[in-house]
């Protein structure tokens, strides 16, 4: 039997996700295909079930139902729970059961430029939204405790330190203690959508006190280099852009489906591909 898969959201129609899931399921011939659906707010109750009914065996989730879909779920793993945001589901014994992706994707990512020295390396992230809050859970999880937050609005990083269950040591920073402080860090992780295309002359804060040998790591895809990886390198530092977090939160959700951890590499020239 062919299973299906998808992923929900609101607007759907450009999502990367059923080309590079459908070629996963191929080139590991698993029948199985993936879907986009275009579930507005007000009718996700309604499509969660109608999910459950038809047996679709998984789905990812995008924005804007990422936290609504919480209390729609049987079970919620626990670091997608002190997230609050499911980017998973998996579809089991009748149960749909939620995961979050987007951390352990970037994770991974981290680790394959870094490997593990990755837990001692004092840690900045800039932004203070949904994708900082996966990220720095996750990495605190994971053992890197050093990790400080700047954010345009400092209130929302002092909140996101004291929500975070995991054991840390972390100050919240305005922008301009960021900017100052930079060469303080080894790693330096963009969360915001600040550069993002069509605005891709703006930059969350200025890079010029960044230390040569930095490591920076923008979550943003298009253009595959912001201004501020542009500077990074320029000084000497070492860039990374959000393609290796999309492709990972990809594959780790392929691997919750179907116990598999697909070819990345495969799904990394895909989305490549399609960004042009
Ligand atoms: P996401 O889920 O993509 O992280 P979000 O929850 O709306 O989106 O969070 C957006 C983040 O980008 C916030 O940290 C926001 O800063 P504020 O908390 O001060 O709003 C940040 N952000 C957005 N546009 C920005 C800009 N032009 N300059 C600096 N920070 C920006």
């Amino acid at each position: 039997m062919e299973h299906i898969y998808g992923v929900i959201g609101d607007p759907i129609a450009h999502s990367m996700s059923p080309a590079i899931h459908n070629d996963a399921f191929g080139a590991e011939n698993i029948e199985a295909r993936y879907h986009h659906f275009h579930v507005l707010s007000e009718n996700l109750p309604d499509a969660i079930k109608g999910l459950k009914a038809v047996g679709v065996s998984g789905f990812n989730v995008t924005v804007p139902h990422k936290m609504a879909i919480i209390p729609l779920l049987d079970e919620v793993d626990d670091l997608a729970r002190a997230i609050g945001a499911v980017n998973t589901v998996i579809y089991k014994n009748g149960r749909h059961i939620g995961y979050n992706t987007d951390g352990e994707g970037f994770y991974l990512s981290l680790v394959d430029r870094l490997g593990t020295e990755l837990t001692s390396k004092k840690t900045l992230i800039i932004g203070a939204g949904g994708a900082a809050r996966a990220i720095y859970f996750t990495l605190v999880k994971e053992g890197v405790s050093n990790v400080d937050i700047a954010n345009r609005t400092l209130a929302r990083a002092e909140m996101l330190i004291a929500d975070c269950p995991y054991p840390k040591q972390s100050s919240a920073l305005t922008i301009s203690e960021a900017e100052q402080s930079l060469g303080e860090y080894d790693l330096i992780i963009q969360t915001t959508s600040s550069g993002m295309s069509p605005d891709t002359n703006a930059m969350p804060l200025d890079g010029k006190h960044l230390r040569q040998n930095a490591f920076v790591s923008d979550v943003i895809y298009n253009p595959l280099e912001t201004k501020l990886l542009i500077q990074a390198k320029a000084n000497g530092a070492e860039i990374q852009n959000g393609v290796d977090m999309l492709v990972n939160q990809a594959a780790l959700a392929f691997q919750l489906w179907t116990g598999i951890m697909p070819d990345t590499q495969r799904m990394k020239e895909i989305v490549l591909n399609k960004l042009g």
